[in-house]
């Protein structure tokens, strides 16, 4: 049996024709350039309402360009980032933050890759050591790289402990989207601890579009010029914002997270009582963890490619998209069943 669709990522999923059509929509005539124009005005304020950003919001092309623009606005060059040892920006990300931002990262095992209070107050020890960078950021994301969520009284918790330790909080919110659906609220919701955001586009139906999220005021002086020097202005920003628009007609980027979250819990819940299959992470967003035996994997991997997450604990990850159907999360999980009793 073969499976056409791919669980590799939600990157590998094509875009929403919506957002494709609102792309040739606005591909009328001329525009504006470098962000002037109707339509990215009309993204800003749409993302501005849905989030409740005071400052204003930027588009960027990659979700890499969106953490380092965010964290950016947030560093001086003697300050660093705490962060989940897991955070893509540590790990995915090519050193970026360290290299565009000179910003040291200061990464904290996180076993489910939330950080809390206690863990970020392990790493504050060496303030006002003048050897010593000093944390200024927390950076954490929503949803996390282990496909978890941090719950509202978390993000809460976070967002006061930060405060009352002069730390600004940053979240990485590639998946934001699929947090908002798993939880049940707003962006603005998930939004209100933050100093800045990022809200991803991308792995959510667009072609390629993100968003920085500045919720405060005064983090707006620098912006639009760190984006620029970033080599995120676009020329031709009505495309960017097209995406956008196209996900914020009736509510599709939640749509589009919902259904993605329904088809990994779909598929999560064709893995149980699988001999030998152990989901890893609890199944909170678009994410499958899953332990299994090596040959298995090696097995799987000929019929479709997906992340081997951990080489040594055998774990892999499965990700569902907007245009994962019933019946390819099903005919997945046949497949992981009918390979798992090949034996190992
Ligand atoms: C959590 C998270 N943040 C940021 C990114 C970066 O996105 P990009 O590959 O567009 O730079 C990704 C992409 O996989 C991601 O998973």
């Amino acid at each position: 049996m073969t499976t056409r669709k791919s669980f590799g990522s939600d990157n590998q999923a094509g875009a929403h024709e919506a957002v494709l059509r609102m792309m040739t929509l606005v591909n009328e005539g001329g525009a504006v350039a470098y962000g002037g124009d109707p339509w990215t005005e009309r993204a800003g304020a749409g993302l501005q309402a849905l989030t409740g950003a005071r400052g204003g919001v930027f588009l960027v092309f990659t979700g890499t360009a969106a953490n380092v623009l965010g964290l950016s606005l947030l560093l001086q060059p003697h300050e660093g980032v705490i962060c989940p040892e897991s955070a893509h920006l540590n790990v995915d990300e090519c050193g970026a933050p360290e290299r565009i931002l000179g910003s040291k990262l200061l990464a904290v095992p996180a076993p489910d890759g939330k950080l809390t209070p206690a863990l970020i107050a392990s790493r504050l020890g060496d303030r006002g050591d003048v050897h010593r960078v000093q944390p200024r950021v927390v950076a954490i994301s929503q949803v996390t790289e282990y496909g978890t969520c941090y719950t509202l009284a978390e993000l809460r918790a976070l967002g006061e402990f930060c405060r009352s330790e002069g730390l600004r909080l940053y979240a990485d919110g590639a998946r934001l989207a699929n947090a908002a659906a798993w939880l049940g609220c707003s962006l603005a919701d998930l939004a209100a601890p933050m100093d800045v955001l990022s809200f991803g586009a991308t792995k959510n139906g667009a072609v390629g579009a993100e968003a920085v999220v500045v919720m405060a005021e005064d983090l707006m002086d620098r912006a639009a010029f760190q984006r620029k020097q970033q080599m995120q202005l676009g020329s031709k920003m009505r495309y960017l914002a097209a995406q956008f628009l196209g996900l914020l007609e009736d509510q599709l980027w939640l749509r589009n997270a919902a259904h993605a979250n329904l088809m990994a819990r779909r598929l999560a819940d064709g893995l149980r009582g699988v001999p030998g299959v152990e989901l890893w992470q609890k199944v909170e967003s678009n994410a499958v963890f899953a332990s299994l035996h090596p040959a298995h994997i090696d097995r799987l991997q000929r019929d479709g490619d997906f992340y081997v997450w951990d080489e040594r604990a055998h774990v892999v990850r499965w990700m569902t998209a907007f245009d994962t159907t019933e019946d390819d999360a099903d005919a997945f999980a046949a497949l992981v069943r009918e390979t798992a009793a090949i034996g190992g």
